[in-house]
């Protein structure tokens, strides 16, 4: 018989030795926390689909970002929630002062001022009666270039109320340089965009829609990518760095951690990726059944998207995982 000298397992007897070679590890300032500001309510609404998170009023959005930043995260990313009735064709209320995304945003920069990253979603989505990230043209369809104007106008409002950074997620093509030219216009040349560079129709969004109040009826693909495509997203990375996209984020994380391996090898900036509503729901819901152990699969997805390339990570779970790397719990 002859036995292995070679001993991969070695390094696997003990905690301080996996802890010694671990590759790869979780910190809090790599952590951003989505999180949502409803308009018109009086207390935060939990999100049945999303069991743990809540639509905000603007003073528990305080409450929670202070918390958030407590604990040491390095941002957190805002989404409006407005009423129906606010609801136009255009998403006109995203570009106004008074709008609910706005105020949420001019409340976080005057409690936080720079002590964290404040970034602010770029989309219509939430703001528009029929639900898609864009205007519509006579054919019922998401006319691209018409869209980035009203994408400038909100995204100026963005800065004006405080954000440092902004996220366009609705996946027009030219996005990143009409909002760079838009803010320098405006004389916000310090405001960043972190761009949703490969962002993929996925059904992984559903729960999403339900935190966002979405009145979406159809879907997205002819806007946001096909699963079955790989290299489209270098291709979309070439372009957002030529607009000049400071960040590049790959979403969803769990089910593209090719995609954002590809684009971590290639980016020259820092690459985020956005674990979404429905990774978030399916860890849940799989441990309240008592099929997974919970913290240890977020644990795992977290080191999993790191370890695919992420220097950054949007995720639910954010204050929750940065308490335990704090207190050692993790
Ligand atoms: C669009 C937007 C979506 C998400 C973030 N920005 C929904 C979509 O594209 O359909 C999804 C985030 C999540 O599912 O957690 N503005």
């Amino acid at each position: 018989m002859t036995f292995p000298h070679v001993r991969p397992r070695r390094l696997r007897t003990t905690p301080a030795v996996r802890r010694l070679v671990a590759e790869v590890s979780v910190e809090p300032r790599q952590l951003v926390l989505p999180m949502f500001v409803r308009d018109g309510i009086d207390a935060p609404l939990e999100i049945s689909s999303m069991p743990g998170v809540v639509q905000h009023t603007v003073d528990s959005l305080r409450a929670a970002a202070e918390e958030a930043v407590r604990e040491g995260v390095g941002g957190l990313m805002l989404f409006g929630v407005p009423d129906d009735a606010d609801k136009d064709a255009e998403g006109s209320v995203a570009w106004n002062p008074d709008g609910v995304l706005n105020r949420g945003l001019r409340a976080l920069r005057e409690d936080l001022g720079d002590a964290t990253v404040i970034m602010a979603d770029t989309c219509l989505d939430e703001f528009t009666s029929h639900g898609h990230c864009g205007v519509l043209d006579a054919h019922g369809r998401v006319d691209n270039d018409a869209t980035l104007e009203r994408y400038a106008l909100m995204g100026v409002a963005q800065a004006d109320a405080g954000a440092h950074m902004l996220g366009p997620s609705g996946m027009m093509d030219g996005q990143i340089g009409v909002l760079r030219s838009a803010l320098d216009s405006a004389g916000h040349q310090d405001v960043s965009l972190l761009a949703y560079t490969a962002k993929y129709a996925s059904p992984f969004y559903g729960p999403f829609r339900e935190a966002v109040g979405s009145s979406l009826q159809g879907d997205r693909r002819t806007y946001q990518q096909d699963a079955a495509n790989r290299r489209e997203s270098l291709r979309e990375l070439e372009l957002d760095l030529a607009e000049g996209a400071d960040i590049v984020m790959v979403k969803p994380a769990m089910s593209y951690l090719d995609v954002l391996a590809d684009v971590a090898a290639a980016s020259p900036v820092p690459v985020a990726a956005y674990q979404i509503s429905g990774e978030y729901s399916m860890i849940t819901a799989a441990s309240q059944n008592g099929w997974i152990d919970r913290d240890a699969a977020i644990r795992e997805s977290l080191l999993s998207i790191r370890r695919a390339g992420a220097d950054i990570v949007l995720t639910y779970w954010a204050t929750e995982a940065a308490r335990w790397l704090n207190r050692g719990t993790w």
